[in-house]
């Protein structure tokens, strides 16, 4: 069956998350995370994961946007880093806006000018996916932004996947579901969408009964996979 929608998760798929510590680490007023930047980004993104995956098995559903405050928080205290309020405030703000991967734009270019239906579907609640679609500038390359909000569970819940069809009308097998985290390619694997692995870090493949179809570098890749 061949691809009609592509769809992409958002935070570290399209949207660089590290990008919001490494910028505050250039800014004069926060210098001194000039050597901790790369370990508060990634344990504010592991926590932030975290907690998403225990409020969807505890049933527990909050705003993504608690999820990742707290993430922040016990990053910044697990790096010596809490009470600063400016430094956190700065942190959060920068989380609104953040620049997407450089390929971005011209590789959504491409599928819509291939034919290609394209979204987001993230946990990230739809205010911030707008603040981040909106300075990315990347609004008319997307025909829609689908939000967890709607189902009130994170990633991996079935449900969250069901939005697409739900929206396209289309077969799992049309869709091309790309993300950056391997956990999110391997269970929308497993959901039944041809999934695609952006694998910037060169990580090892997830432990998981599902393996991605596919598995590239960057995004550049994406529109041969559609079929383009
Ligand atoms: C998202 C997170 C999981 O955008 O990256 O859904």
């Amino acid at each position: 069956m061949s691809i009609t929608t592509c769809v992409f998760d958002a935070y570290g798929t399209l949207f660089d998350v590290a990008a919001a510590a490494r910028q505050a680490a250039s800014e004069p007023d926060f210098s001194k995370l000039e050597s901790t930047w790369p370990a508060l980004a990634e344990h504010w993104r592991l926590k932030q994961l975290q907690y998403t995956w225990l409020r969807a098995v505890t049933d527990d559903h909050c705003d993504f946007w608690e999820v990742t405050q707290q993430g922040l928080d016990w990053a910044l205290e697990k790096t010596g880093l809490a009470g600063d309020a400016a430094l956190r405030e700065r942190l959060l703000a920068l989380y609104w806006e953040l620049q997407s991967y450089p390929e971005v734009p011209d590789m959504l270019r491409q599928l819509k000018a291939g034919g290609m239906a394209t979204a987001i579907l993230s946990n990230g609640s739809p205010d911030m996916l707008r603040g981040a679609v909106t300075s990315a500038g990347i609004d008319a390359l997307l025909d829609d932004t689908l939000s967890v909000q709607s189902v009130g569970v994170f990633k991996p819940d079935a449900r969250v996947y069901d939005l697409v069809a739900k929206r396209f009308g289309c077969d799992k097998k049309e869709v091309l579901f790309v993300s950056s985290n391997g956990w999110d390619a391997g269970c929308a694997t497993g959901y039944g969408f041809t999934t695609a692995w952006v694998n910037r870090a060169g990580d090892p493949v997830d432990r998981l009964p599902w393996t991605p179809a596919h598995i590239l570098s960057d995004l550049t890749g994406i529109p041969a996979l559609a079929g383009l």
